[in-house]
C-alpha cells in the first residue's frame, strides 16, 4: 500500500511544533510496517539544501498558472523514507526558519497562495498526473496547509482515499473572500457546508468536509472538538462527521528521546536504574546558573503562547519560587510572556532560569534533570513533552485536556500501578496550583515518588501500536469500510 503524507513541516528539516516530529516519526513507522509511505512537503530554502546534501533527484518540471515548479526526490535523513519537495521559488524560497512568517513574525502576505499550490501539487501527484513513475494508494493530509488537497481529488476518476489529520484545530487558514477568488477556486465552493465559514475562506474545512476519514492526535482531543469549547465553530461539522472521526495518539521517537542513550546527555539512567538522574539534575543547575540547593526543580519546554497555559504558569510561579523552588524555562512566542518571564528571570537569579530561543540539546537536559514538568495547556490535541518527561522519569503535573488527559495518570483518580503524575481538572490558576501543591508533598514520600517515576518510564509510547492503528484505518479506506475501532 502506498501512502502520500502531505505536510508543511518535517522534522529536522523544518519545525514549528510536534506536527514536524510526527511527520518525521510516523511515516517512518508506517515504513517499517511494509507500507510504502512516502512524504510531500514545500521546497523551503533549508529543506532543499538538505536534500542537494543528502542526494536528491529531479523528478519533473512543469509551469503551474504563472509558477515555476518542480519537484525533487530525496530521502528524510537517516531514514528509508522516501520525501518529495514542492520546488517553486517564487512561492517558498523565502528567508528565515519559519516556513509561515517572516522574521518580524508576521504571516507571508501570500500564504493562501503558498499552500494553495501546495494543494494543487499534492494532488495532482495523487492523481497521477505529473507523469512520475509513483501514485499513491491514500493520501494524508495533516493540518489546514493541506486542506485543500481532498477538495482537488473531489470530482476525479479514481481518486485515491485521503485522511486528514486534525494536530490543532485552533489554526485554520482563514483568508477574505478576495483571496478565495484571487486563488480561482470554483465558486460552488463558496458555501458554508463546504469551504466558506463565517465570511470567510477555510483551508481546514476542505480537510474536514472533503476527506474520507478524519484523524486527530488524542481519543480525548477527538471528543473534546466535538463539543463548542473546544471546537472553534467547527464543532457541528465535526460532529456531523463523527462516523469518520478517529483518535489516535501520537508515538514519540523512542531513539532520539531515550534516558538511557541520548546523546544530549553526559549521564544516563532507566526504568530500575535512576541513579544518574541526580547528576543530570546537578549538570542542568550548574549549566543553567541555578543554585545547588536541592530544591525541587521543575522544568518547562514549549511554545510561548495561550494554549500552553502561561497565563496560569506565570500565576503560579511567585508563590513557588517564594518557597525556594526552582524553575527551567525554555521557550519562545508572544513577546508579552518573554517579557514577563525576563522580569522573573532577573529577580530571582539562581532560582528561575529562562532560555529564550529553540535549543534541542537544552530540551533533553530540561527534560532529563528537572523534577517535575509542567504542562498546564488550555488545551492539547496530543502533546509530545509529557511523553518526553514520562519516559525520563520527570512526574508532569498536567491540565486534565486532550492527549495530556489520555497519557498521565493521578494518583487520587487511579490505583498506584497506574499513577504517573498530577492531573489538575478545573481550568483555573488555583486548581494548577493544588495540584502542584500534592505533587511536592508527594516528592516528599520517596517511595511513592519512586513509584510514579518507574510507571511513567515503563509505558510504551512509541509509534509500533499506533501506527497499526493508522495502517487499520488505511486498509478499512481501501476495503470500502472507513470506520476502525467500532
Ligand atoms: P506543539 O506542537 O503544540 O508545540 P508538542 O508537545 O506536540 O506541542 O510538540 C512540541 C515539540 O517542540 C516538542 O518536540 C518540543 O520538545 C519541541 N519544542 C518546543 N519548543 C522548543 C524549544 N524552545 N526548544 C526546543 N524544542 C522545543
Ligand atoms: C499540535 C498540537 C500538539 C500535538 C502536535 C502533533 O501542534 O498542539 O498537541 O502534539 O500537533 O500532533
Amino acid at each position: 500500500t502506498r501512502i502520500l503524507f502531505a505536510t508543511s513541516e518535517v522534522y529536522p528539516l523544518v519545525k514549528t511544533g510536534g506536527l514536524a516530529d510526527v511527520s518525521a516519526s510516523l511515516p517512518e513507522a508506517l515504513c517499517k510496517l511494509g507500507y510504502d509511505c512516502q512524504i510531500l512537503l514545500p521546497g523551503y530554502p533549508a529543506a532543499l539544501k538538505a536534500a542537494r546534501g543528502a542526494g536528491s533527484r529531479r523528478k519533473t518540471r512543469f509551469r503551474y498558472g504563472q509558477y515555476d515548479v518542480a519537484l525533487w526526490q530525496t530521502r528524510l535523513l537517516g531514514t528509508a523514507v522516501s520525501l518529495w519537495l514542492v520546488d517553486c521559488p517564487a512561492l517558498f524560497d523565502r528567508p528565515g526558519d519559519s516556513p509561515y512568517q517572516n522574521d518580524d513574525g508576521e504571516d507571508w502576505w501570500d500564504n493562501a497562495h503558498r499552500f494553495h499550490l501546495f494543494g494543487r501539487i499534492g494532488a495532482m501527484m495523487a492523481l497521477g498526473q505529473l507523469g512520475l513513475s509513483w501514485q499513491p494508494d491514500i493520501v494524508h493530509c495533516n493540518d489546514w496547509q493541506a486542506g485543500l488537497i481532498p477538495v482537488f481529488l473531489e470530482n476525479a476518476q479514481h481518486p485515491p482515499k485521503s485522511v486528514f489529520t486534525i494536530h490543532n484545530l485552533a489554526y485554520q487558514g482563514l483568508f477574505s473572500h478576495e483571496t478565495f477568488r484571487a486563488l480561482s477556486l470554483p465558486d460552488f465552493l463558496w458555501r458554508m457546508e463546504l469551504l466558506e465559514f463565517h465570511g470567510q475562506l477555510s483551508f481546514i474545512k476542505g480537510g474536514l468536509v472533503f476527506s474520507d476519514a478524519i484523524t486527530t492526535v488524542s481519543p480525548g482531543y477527538a471528543e473534546e472538538i466535538q463539543t463548542p469549547w473546544f471546537g472553534y465553530g467547527l464543532d457541528g461539522l465535526l460532529r456531523h462527521r463523527s462516523r469518520h472521526l478517529h483518535g489516535i495518539l501520537n508515538g514519540i521517537d523512542t531513539r532520539a528521546w531515550d534516558p538511557e542513550q541520548d546523546r544530549w546527555l553526559d549521564f544516563h539512567y532507566g526504568p530500575g536504574h535512576l541513579k544518574n538522574k541526580e547528576q543530570c539534575k546537578a549538570r542542568l543547575a550548574q549549566e543553567l546558573k541555578l543554585e545547588a540547593s536541592g530544591a525541587p526543580l521543575f522544568g518547562f519546554v514549549g511554545r510561548l503562547v495561550e494554549q500552553k497555559g502561561l497565563d496560569w504558569l506565570l500565576a503560579v510561579t511567585v508563590p513557588l519560587l517564594e518557597r525556594g523552588c526552582q524553575f527551567a524555562i525554555l521557550g519562545s512566542g508572544q513577546s508579552h510572556y518573554q517579557v514577563r518571564l525576563q522580569e522573573l528571570a532577573r529577580a530571582w537569579p539562581g532560582q528561575l532560569s529562562l532560555t529564550l530561543g529553540y535549543n534541542e540539546g537544552l530540551a533533553h537536559r530540561i527534560t532529563a534533570g528537572a523534577d517535575l514538568f509542567l504542562m498546564p495547556s488550555r488545551f492539547e490535541p496530543c502533546g509530545l513533552n509529557q511523553m518526553y518527561s514520562l519516559r525520563y522519569g520527570t512526574v508532569p503535573v498536567v491540565h486534565g485536556v486532550g492527549g495530556l488527559n489520555d497519557t498521565v495518570f493521578d494518583p487520587s483518580e487511579v490505583t498506584a500501578d497506574q499513577a504517573n503524575g498530577f492531573v489538575f481538572r478545573e481550568p483555573t490558576p488555583d486548581a494548577l496550583f493544588q495540584a502542584v501543591e500534592r505533587a511536592l508533598q508527594t516528592l516528599g514520600t520517596r517511595k511513592t515518588w519512586r513509584r510514579l517515576q518507574e510507571n511513567g518510564m515503563s509505558a510504551d509510547y512509541s509509534w509500533k501500536q499506533r501506527a497499526r492503528d493508522y495502517a487499520t484505518l488505511y486498509q478499512n479506506l481501501l476495503t470500502g469500510n472507513g470506520r476502525i475501532h467500532d
